[in-house]
């Protein structure tokens, strides 16, 4: 059978228009992709009519191949704009329902926060560790010796007294202060030492405005060569700059077993001295007691209770209500 180039032609042009037909009805970017592989793909509608060129006389051919191309650029013409058509009508529609009223009121979801004592522990070890501290912790169930013993606080020492503690059936003891961290970091390092140990410590205290059987201590302690008063001093003088601001502050001597000499640190708030810490230089029997050289060493310490330094910073008058967890007392902060 002999197929003639107007037979080809026409067939190109009818094919034409079927395809732009079917895409101009096209519903969907789908539906598009699929017409395109019917018409233009390899084995599409426009191929199998070319397949019929063999038979056709060479001289007629490029006649052929010219209307095939022209079919071919108007079907993908056609398929772009119909894509871009459908693309924006998709756009169109999606932006519609996807509408963002920003003058809407936004849901309140209620925010967490710190709590001011976690507040204050933070403020304090961020300004220690700015002056070069590493922070520490130790055991709250101590044995008699990191507690008393070791801290030159034998078993008959009046200084015991100062400290009513709770003691457990098995002869140990909930940690009166944070002065026991020093023990086991001095045990477990070597000078120089520059270490801060927050946590919670435990008295028999009669609960009121100002005591709780639970609070919370801060220890800090330098060991190295050389270190005198004038360190402790300046130490602490910066240190409470950094929390109080320019609030008055004086060093009145006083004792504690651990250290010699001792002082406690008092700060001028609301007319009043308050006592805000206890510090001193160590003891050489501390130093003796885990084995460093007293002859070489020096250090200095200091305990602080953090209670104190929450209720001056956020003008508290009951430390009650730090353990309260009455949520109209709490969100202030
Ligand atoms: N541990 C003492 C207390 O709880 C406070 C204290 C005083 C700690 C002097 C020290 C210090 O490190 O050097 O009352």
């Amino acid at each position: 059978m002999t197929i003639s180039v107007s037979d080809l032609e026409a067939q190109l042009s009818q094919l034409q228009d079927e395809a732009l037909g079917a895409i101009a009805s096209a519903a969907a970017l789908d539906d598009l992709e699929k017409l395109r592989v019917r018409f233009l793909g390899k084995k599409g509608e426009v191929s199998k009519i070319l397949g019929g060129m063999g038979k056709l006389d060479g001289k007629d051919r490029p006649v052929i191949g010219k209307k095939a191309n022209e079919v071919k650029t108007a079907l993908t013409n056609g398929l772009d704009e119909k894509r871009t058509d459908l693309q924006k009508t998709a756009l169109e529609a999606q932006l519609k329902a996807e509408v963002l009223d920003v003058t809407m009121p936004g849901t309140y979801a209620t925010q967490g926060r710190a709590h001011p004592l976690n507040s204050t522990i933070d403020r304090l070890l961020d300004i220690l560790v700015g002056l070069g501290y590493t922070v520490a912790s130790g055991p709250e169930m101590e044995s008699d010796y990191y507690n008393f013993e070791s801290l030159n606080t034998p078993p008959d020492h009046p200084a015991r007294d100062m400290q009513d503690t709770f003691y457990l059936p098995d002869g140990n003891l909930l940690r009166t202060h944070t002065s026991a961290v020093q023990i086991r970091y001095m045990e477990n390092n070597e000078p120089p030492i520059r270490v801060v140990a927050p946590g919670r410590v435990y008295r028999r205290d009669t609960v009121d405005a100002t005591h709780s059987a639970v609070f919370h201590q801060l220890e800090l302690l330098a060991v190295d060569e050389g270190l005198t008063f004038g360190d402790l001093k300046g130490t602490v003088k910066t240190f409470l700059k950094e929390i109080f601001g320019d609030l008055p502050i004086r060093f009145r001597a006083s004792y504690f077993p651990f250290t010699e000499p001792s002082a406690e640190v008092d700060v001028q708030w609301q007319g009043k001295w308050l006592e805000v810490m206890g510090c001193g230089m160590v003891d050489p029997n501390v130093m003796k007691a885990v084995g460093y050289d007293s002859e070489k060493y020096t250090g200095f310490a200091a305990g602080l209770g953090i209670e104190r330094f929450a209720m001056v910073l956020h003008q508290m008058d009951d430390i009650r209500r730090l353990y309260g967890s009455d949520l109209r007392f709490l969100r202030q902060f």
